[in-house]
C-alpha cells in the first residue's frame, strides 16, 4: 500500500515539473484553483481524514492550513474562499512542497504501523485519498490549460511527445444496435468506487444505436458553419439564453485568425501542446452540455443515457492507448471506441442519485452526494485521466454550461 500511495503521490508532483512557480500561483476563473492549491489541497485531506484521527500524537503542519486547504466539506469547518484561492500568495510554493512532505513522512508512519484491527477502517480512507488525489490530477491538467489559454504567448505546457501523424481521412462513423430490455448498471462493490456509482440496479431500456466514434472537429464545424450558434431551434432554453449571455461562437479554446492560413475554415485551437490548426479527424473537445446537445440535435441524434452509454462501455474491446495531453482521431477500426481516454462523453441523464443510495455518515458523506442538483453526467475518462482511473460505472458530472473540462460528443439514437 506504501508503494501504491507514493506512486500516486510522486505522479501529481511529476505533472508539475513543466511549470513555474508563478504558473502554479495563478487562478484564471472561479471554478480553476491555482495548481499549488491543489498540491496543499490533496495534501489537507490525508491530513484530516487519516493523519488527525488515527496517527497517536500526529502534529498538524501548521494550524491555519485546514482553513485554507478545505475545499467543501461543512462537516470540517470554515474555509477560505474558493474564487479568492488565488490571492493566497502564501504560503510559497516551497512552504506548500514541504507540507506534502511532511504529510507523506506521517503516511509512512501511519501506514507502517497501524494496528490491525484498525486496519479495515482505514484502508477505505486511504483508497478514497489516493483516487481522490488521482482527480486532482486531471483537475491540475484542466485547470493549467486555462490559465496558459490566457497568455498572449500560447505557452505549451509540454511539447508534443513525437510528430504526430495526422490521418488522411476521418474514420467513418458505425451506428451499432443495442438491444432493449431489463440491464443492470452501476457498480457491484468489487474493487474501489466512488460512492455515486451503486447501488448497482436494474434500469429498462428501449433498443438504441450509438455511434461507434466521438464526433469530431470536422463534424462540428459543418454545425458552425450552418449557423448553429446563431439557430435558437437547436437549443434548450437555458442553452440559447447561455449562448446569447457569453457571446459563444466557437467551442472553447477554438480561435478565429482571418490573417493566416490555419486548419480547418481558418480556426486554430489551444492545446496544452500550445496554439496549433485544427485537426478535422480528431474529437470535438471543450463543449458545454448545451452545446452537446445542440449539435446532436443538428445532427438529427440525441445523446446517449447514462445507462445507454454504460451498457454499451462495458461490452467494449477498451480503446486507451498511451498517455497523451490532446484527443486523438478514432482509428479506423470497427465496433465502439473511444469509450475512455480521450474525452468525456455528456450523456442527457441529470446528475442524481440512484436507486436506494445512502451517502456515507459524517463529512466523507460530503464527498459527492450534496452535488445531486443541477448537473449532468459524463462518461468515459480523457487524456488528463491518470490511468487505471476510470471504469465503465464512473460518473463525472458538471454543471451544464462548464466548458473547461476536456468534455466530448457521442451521438446515439433511438432503434
Ligand atoms: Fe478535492
Amino acid at each position: 500500500m506504501m508503494r501504491r500511495y507514493a506512486g500516486v503521490r510522486s505522479h501529481t508532483l511529476a505533472l508539475t515539473q513543466p511549470l513555474s512557480a508563478e504558473d502554479q500561483q495563478v487562478q484564471s476563473m472561479p471554478d480553476v484553483s491555482p495548481t499549488k492549491w491543489h498540491l496543499a489541497h490533496v495534501s489537507w485531506f490525508f491530513e484530516t481524514f487519516l493523519l488527525a484521527p488515527a496517527l497517536p500524537g500526529y502534529a498538524p503542519f501548521h494550524e491555519l492550513y485546514g482553513f485554507l486547504f478545505n475545499s467543501y466539506y461543512e462537516a470540517v469547518g470554515p474555509r477560505w474562499s474558493r474564487p479568492e484561492r488565488g490571492l493566497l500568495s502564501r504560503p510559497s510554493l516551497d512552504e506548500v512542497l514541504a507540507y506534502r512532505r511532511h504529510v507523506d513522512d506521517a503516511m509512512a508512519r501511519l501506514i507502517a504501523t497501524v494496528p490491525a484491527d484498525r486496519w479495515p477502517d482505514l484502508e477505505p480512507l486511504l483508497e478514497l485519498g489516493l483516487h481522490h488525489e488521482q482527480q486532482h490530477q486531471e483537475l491540475i491538467l484542466m485547470d493549467i490549460k486555462h490559465v496558459l489559454s490566457l497568455s498572449p504567448l500560447s505557452p505549451a505546457y509540454t511539447p508534443p511527445a513525437s510528430v504526430e501523424a495526422h490521418p488522411a481521412e476521418t474514420a467513418a462513423v458505425q451506428w451499432l444496435l443495442f438491444d432493449g430490455g431489463l440491464a443492470e448498471i452501476g457498480h457491484d462493490g468489487a474493487g474501489f468506487a466512488f460512492d455515486n456509482e451503486g447501488p448497482r440496479h436494474r434500469v429498462w431500456l428501449e433498443p438504441f444505436q450509438l455511434a461507434s466514434r466521438l464526433s469530431t472537429c470536422g463534424e462540428y464545424l459543418a454545425f458552425v458553419q450552418d449557423g448553429g450558434y446563431s439557430r435558437p431551434e437547436l437549443w434548450l432554453s437555458e442553452g440559447w439564453a447561455t449562448v446569447r449571455r457569453e457571446g459563444w461562437r466557437l467551442p472553447f479554446y477554438w480561435r478565429e485568425d482571418p490573417d493566416s492560413e490555419k486548419g480547418a475554415g481558418g480556426l486554430s485551437l489551444f492545446t496544452l501542446h500550445g496554439e496549433r490548426p485544427i485537426d478535422p479527424a480528431e474529437p470535438v473537445a471543450h463543449l458545454s452540455f448545451y452545446e452537446a446537445d445542440a449539435f446532436a440535435r443538428w445532427s438529427g441524434r440525441r445523446l446517449p443515457t447514462e445507462a445507454e452509454w454504460e451498457v454499451a462501455a462495458a461490452k467494449a474491446v477498451s480503446s486507451v492507448s498511451g498517455p497523451a495531453f490532446h484527443p486523438r482521431p478514432a482509428a479506423p477500426i470497427s465496433g465502439l471506441q473511444q469509450t475512455s481516454g480521450e474525452l468525456w462523453q455528456w450523456t442527457a441523464s441529470a446528475y442524481g442519485p440512484y436507486p436506494r443510495y445512502r451517502p456515507a455518515e459524517g463529512a466523507i458523506g460530503e464527498y459527492n452526494g450534496k452535488f445531486m442538483s443541477g448537473q449532468m453526467v459524463l462518461r468515459g475518462g480523457c487524456v488528463a485521466t491518470p490511468a487505471g482511473h476510470a471504469r465503465p460505472t464512473y460518473r463525472n458530472f458538471f454543471p451544464p454550461a462548464a466548458r473547461w473540462a476536456f468534455s466530448g460528443v457521442r451521438l446515439a439514437d433511438d432503434a
